[in-house]
C-alpha cells in the first residue's frame, strides 16, 4: 500500500467513525453518507417546531385530553361553481369552531377539468386553504410514480403559479400539495417540494388495509421527513417513497379509514358504505374509538370528485359534521393550521387565543 493510499484509508476511517458517532448524536447529519439500515428518528434530536418524529402520540408529551381534536376535511378535485355550492351545503357559514371561527377545509386544486378560479377565490376568502394538486392530473395514475423532477416542477409548482395568478391569493399562502391518485414520485417529488419552498405534502397513505386494530397500528400524527419514512408509513402499491432526508418538510399522512365491510380506504370515495345511516355510524365509531378517545391524532376525511355523486353518503356526512361540531374540543381546521399546531402544540386551555387558528379573524365571532 502506498503512502497516499494509507492516507486515503485513514481519512475514510475517521470519516466513517465520526459519522457513526455523529449519527448517534444527530441522526440526520450522516444519513446521506451512510447507506444501510436507517437510524430511527429519535425525539431527543427531533423536536417541534423544526422537527417531529413519526408517532401516534401527541407532541410535547401533552395529555390527549388536553389536545384539541383536529379534523381535516380535504378535497382533491377541480373546483367548479357546482362543487363550491355543494360545499356550501356541507359547511354553511354558521357552522363554527369552538373558538368562534368558521370551520375550514383544504382544497387540493388541479388546473384541468374546468377549474373555476373565481370559485377558488371565494373558497379562499371564506377561510379555506387552497393547495396544489397538479396542472394536468393526467392518467395513468402510475405516471406520477415515475415522473421526473422537472415534471414535478411543472405540475405542482406550475399549478401554484396558476392558482396565484388566477385568484388573488397572495404569494406564500399556497404551501401544500397532494399528488394525483396518491402515487408519490419519490425523491423527485420531495426534492421539488423542498426546492420550491413548500411546507407540506399530504399524499402518504398509511394504516392497515383491513381489520384495523388500534393496538396494532394506531393513526399517526403529522411528522417531518428528516428521516425517510418506512414502507409502513408510506404504504401504497407500487410505492415510490422518498429515501433521502428532507429536514423540516412536513408530511400529513392519510390514515386509512374503513367502510362498513371493514376494508381500508384512503379516500372516502373508496369506502364501502350503503346508506346515510351507515356513513354516519361508521364515521362516528372510528372517530371515537381510534381518535377522540385515544391519542387524538388529527382525523382526516379525504374526498375526490366521485364522492359528490353519492347523495346518500352526503346526508350521513352532513349529520356527522354537525354531531361532532357540537363538542367543545373538536376543531375543523386546514392542513396548514394542523402543521402550525404541530410546531407549537397548544393545549385546549389556551386554544382560543392560538393565533394561527384565528388567521382569518375577520370571520371569527363568538360561538353560539
Ligand atoms: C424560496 O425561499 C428562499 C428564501 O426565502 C428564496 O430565496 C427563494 O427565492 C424561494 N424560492 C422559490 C422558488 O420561491
Ligand atoms: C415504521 O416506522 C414507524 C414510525 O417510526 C414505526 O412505528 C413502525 O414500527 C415502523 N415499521 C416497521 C415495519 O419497521
Ligand atoms: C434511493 O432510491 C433510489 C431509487 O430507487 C436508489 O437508486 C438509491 O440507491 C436509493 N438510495 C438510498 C440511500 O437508499
Amino acid at each position: 500500500m502506498t503512502r497516499k493510499n494509507t492516507g486515503t484509508w485513514y481519512i475514510l476511517f475517521i470519516l466513517t467513525a465520526s459519522c457513526l458517532l455523529l449519527r448517534e448524536l444527530r441522526p440526520v447529519a450522516c444519513y446521506d453518507l451512510i447507506s444501510g439500515p436507517l437510524a430511527p428518528c429519535t425525539e431527543r434530536f427531533c423536536q417541534p417546531p423544526a422537527c417531529r418524529c413519526p408517532s401516534p402520540n401527541p407532541p410535547n408529551n401533552l395529555n390527549p385530553s388536553a389536545v384539541p381534536q383536529m379534523v381535516i376535511v380535504s378535497f382533491d378535485l377541480a373546483v367548479t361553481a357546482y362543487v363550491a355550492s355543494f360545499f356550501e351545503q356541507l359547511f354553511p357559514i354558521d357552522i363554527i369552531n369552538p373558538n368562534g371561527c368558521p370551520i375550514a377545509a383544504t382544497f387540493f386544486v388541479p388546473d384541468q377539468e374546468r377549474t373555476d378560479y373565481n370559485a377558488v377565490r371565494q373558497l379562499y376568502a371564506r377561510g379555506h386553504e387552497i393547495a396544489s394538486n397538479s396542472q394536468s392530473r393526467r392518467q395513468p395514475p402510475l405516471w406520477w410514480n415515475s415522473a421526473s423532477y422537472l415534471d414535478y416542477v411543472y405540475e405542482i409548482y406550475g399549478q401554484r403559479i396558476n392558482l396565484e395568478t388566477g385568484t388573488d391569493i397572495p404569494e406564500g399562502k399556497i404551501t401544500g400539495m397532494r399528488v394525483p391518485y396518491l402515487q408519490p414520485g419519490g425523491n423527485n417529488m420531495y426534492r421539488m417540494l423542498r426546492d420550491y419552498n413548500f411546507t407540506y405534502d399530504s399524499s402518504m397513505v398509511t394504516g392497515p388495509t383491513s381489520a384495523h386494530n388500534y393496538a396494532v397500528f394506531p393513526p399517526f400524527y403529522p411528522f417531518t421527513l428528516d428521516i425517510p419514512p418506512n414502507n409502513t408509513l408510506c404504504d401504497i402499491y407500487p410505492s415510490n417513497c422518498p429515501n433521502a432526508s428532507y429536514p423540516g418538510l412536513w408530511e400529513i399522512p392519510i390514515n386509512r379509514m374503513y367502510g362498513t365491510d371493514g376494508q381500508g380506504c384512503a379516500m372516502m370515495d373508496d369506502c364501502k358504505v350503503t346508506t346515510s345511516d351507515d356513513t354516519f355510524n361508521v364515521l362516528l365509531a372510528q372517530f371515537f374509538s381510534e381518535y377522540y378517545n385515544r391519542k387524538r391524532a388529527p382525523y382526516g376525511l379525504y374526498f375526490q370528485g366521485k364522492w359528490l355523486e353519492n347523495n346518500q353518503a352526503f346526508d350521513g356526512l352532513k349529520r356527522f359534521i354537525r354531531y361532532i361540531n357540537k363538542m367543545d374540543d373538536v376543531f375543523f381546521v386546514t392542513s396548514s393550521q394542523v402543521i402550525e399546531w404541530m410546531k407549537q402544540p397548544t393545549p385546549l386551555s389556551q386554544i382560543n387565543s392560538f393565533a394561527p387558528w384565528r388567521s382569518n379573524s375577520g370571520l371569527c365571532g363568538e360561538k353560539k
